[in-house]
Formats: C-alpha cells, structure tokens, sequence
C-alpha cells in the first residue's frame, strides 16, 4: 500500500480474471474510483487496435488467431510503465502461455462466479461468440469445467461473487489487498 496526498493506493497493476459475465469490468470500474488506477479491459484495447469487434475477428480470423492478439496484447501490457488495472477476457488465463505473463503483469485476482450465475447474467448476450450454441447453459457448464484449474492456478486472490453486489466484491478486494 501506498500513500499519494489523502489517497490510498497499491502499487503495480491489478489484473482482474474470471469467467464472461463474472463481473470483471463492472467491478474494474468501480474498484478504479477506489485505488485511483485507471482501468482498461482487454478486449476493448484489442477492439480498438483491430477497428473490428471480438464478434467480428472470430467470424473472419477464427478463435485460434483472437487467441494470437490476447498474447500480443499482455506482452504490450508488460512493456508499459503505467500501473493501471486490467481486465482481460475469460478465455486469456486458458492458454498455457499467458499466465506466467498475467502473473509477471502484477497481481491477479479471480472473479470466481457459478454457472448459474454467469448464465442468468448472460442469457440475452450476443457478444460472446463462444456462448452462440443452442445450449448456452451447458457451454458454460462444460468451459467452466475446463477452465477452473487455470483461473485458480493463476490467481494470487480468489474471490466468490455469487449473488453480491459490485460494492460488496470491490470492498472483498481492497481487504485481500490490505488498502483497508
Ligand atoms: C471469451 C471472453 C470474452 C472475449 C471473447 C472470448 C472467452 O471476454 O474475450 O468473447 O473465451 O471466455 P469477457 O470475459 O470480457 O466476456
């Protein structure tokens, strides 16, 4: 913990995963106004970088090449000096090569959401490419599944999110933290 003027702070960046639809970037945002970090989402920087949504790049490049960016993007990221919190997408703890680099980028915390959760949250969405089946539930069910082990294995901080507020999370956070 860091003390700048009034405000508390921490250092080196914060890097929250977790499955889509855990709450990643509502609780990046709020949680900026708490440390006075700016806050940038992973996606969106790749959004930007490739002027196509993430819709857009799996219909024409296929996962396997949006994969390709996420690790383009996360050595970018370690080059930066600024420290900031990211959000990064469900899928980017999942390739092997990605976690020495999330964990090197600074402390990772896991958005840890259940698959009923994530579904009730979800249901509606058409921007996840992945989630586009005829049986959302059991996707989420089945990556959930094939995912926890690396979400777990790259956190330094787990924390549970079903059924609490984004406040509630955000104060979890800055207690693992030691800001408070
Ligand atoms: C994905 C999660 C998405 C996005 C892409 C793939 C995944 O990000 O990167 O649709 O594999 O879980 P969010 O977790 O921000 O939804």
């Amino acid at each position: 913990m860091e003390k700048k003027g009034n405000e508390l702070t921490y250092p080196g960046n914060i890097i929250l995963i977790g499955f889509m639809g855990s709450g990643k970037t509502t609780v990046g945002i709020r949680l900026s106004y708490r440390v006075r970090k700016v806050v940038e989402d992973t996606d969106k920087l790749i959004e930007k970088a490739e002027g196509r949504t993430i819709s857009q790049i799996f219909a024409a490049d296929g996962e396997e090449a949006f994969r390709r960016k996420e690790t383009e993007m996360l050595k970018e990221l370690a080059a930066r000096k600024a420290q900031r919190i990211y959000s990064v997408g469900g899928g980017t703890p999942v390739r092997e090569e990605n976690r020495p680099l999330l964990k090197k980028l600074g402390t990772v915390i896991y958005l840890r959401a259940k698959a009923e959760t994530i579904y009730d949250r979800l249901k509606t969405d058409t921007t996840r490419p992945l989630l586009q089946v005829e049986d959302p539930k059991g996707r989420i069910e089945q990556l959930l599944a094939q995912r926890g082990a690396a979400y777990e294995e790259t956190a330094d901080h787990i924390i549970d999110v079903d059924q609490k507020s984004c406040e509630e999370i955000v104060e979890e956070i800055l207690s693992v933290l030691k800001i408070k």
